[in-house]
């Protein structure tokens, strides 16, 4: 029997993908640069993003026409830095999504371009009171969101992914880049509902701890896949991380023993947020479900 959170992670991928759609076609005209923007955008992706933003949201009781908003400016980050880490002097991957990556779909100018203005659209749907009437929370969303992707956050991780090539680098300073590049935009997604909802310090202190080891386990599996995986269920070319000599937990610790060394993560990380995880059970499941991947 299949999961129940890895049901209804495919459910709300449906939902969220309706939404989307007519967004972007209600931002987007047919120029071509603005089609290799949709091609990439909207050519699959299993919207996890959107997922946790709705679960914080549904918590914080925040509408969906707040929420899903929030959750298209992820996506169309997400969308974007996707292009540009599949770029030739990036990973240089010619799938994304079992279809051609933007830059062999299209070129390559035309798609570093279609990056930046994803990068560019999902400010400026933020921006716009529909996704937060209060302008000074609004503003303060921005900031997060800006400061999330930057050199502190995702293009930091990235940068620092590609220095860590063919290196010999400690757990740590893997850990660290794997919080930057994957993590930061994880916890923006968590935080985000919770601002919007005025939220107390504590739980916004709790969603960023959950955020940030949501990601680092995200990106254990998306390793752990890379290995174990084939082109036809994870839609990129397997087998990269170790042909491009990359620094992974997978240098660490074998197939064998990665799902223990997660649950044991686990353990700690439930250990001290036992209090949320109690209050809000299925944030717990998620994870335990993300975790069970690594088969
Ligand atoms: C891939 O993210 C990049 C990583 C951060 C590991 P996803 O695995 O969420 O990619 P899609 O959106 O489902 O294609
Ligand atoms: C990418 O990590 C993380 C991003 C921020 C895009 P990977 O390079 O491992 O992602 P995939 O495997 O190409 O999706
Ligand atoms: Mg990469
Ligand atoms: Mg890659
Ligand atoms: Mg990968």
């Amino acid at each position: 029997m299949k999961n129940s959170i890895y049901i209804d992670i495919l459910k709300e991928k449906n939902n969220f993908n309706n939404y989307f759609k007519k967004l972007l076609s209600s931002q987007l005209s047919t120029t071509y640069l603005e089609k290799v923007m949709e091609y990439s955008a909207l050519n699959g992706g299993k919207r996890i993003r959107p997922y946790l933003v709705k679960q914080f949201s549904l918590i914080k009781k925040i509408r969906s026409t707040n929420y899903n908003r929030v959750s298209s400016a992820i996506e169309i980050i997400h969308s974007y830095s996707l292009i540009h880490d599949d770029l030739p002097s990036m990973d240089n991957d010619d799938y994304r999504r079992g279809k051609l990556s933007a830059h062999k779909k299209y070129n390559e100018a035309q798609a570093i371009l279609a990056g930046d203005s994803l990068h560019d659209l999902a400010f400026e749907i933020l921006a716009d009171k529909k996704t937060c009437n209060d302008t000074k929370i609004r503003i303060e969303i921005i900031k997060y969101l800006s400061k999330s992707i930057g050199s502190k956050g995702l293009a930091g991780g990235q940068s620092l992914d590609l220095i860590y090539e063919k290196k010999k680098v400690n757990i740590n300073e893997i850990k660290r880049m794997y919080l930057m590049k994957t993590g930061a935009l994880f916890r923006f997604c968590c935080i985000s509902p919770l601002m919007i909802a005025n939220s107390s310090k504590k739980e916004i202190a709790f969603a960023s701890d959950y955020g940030n080891f949501f990601g680092l386990i995200f990106q254990i599996v998306d390793d752990f896949i890379d290995i174990n995986g084939n082109k036809n269920n994870i839609g990129k070319t397997p087998g990269k991380d170790i042909k491009q000599m990359k620094s992974t937990f997978a240098n660490y610790y074998k197939n064998q023993n990665i799902k223990k060394v997660c649950f044991k993560l686990k353990s700690n990380f439930y250990s001290k947020h036992k209090y949320y995880l109690n209050k809000w059970k299925k944030l717990d499941k998620i994870l335990d479900y993300l975790i069970s991947q690594l088969n």
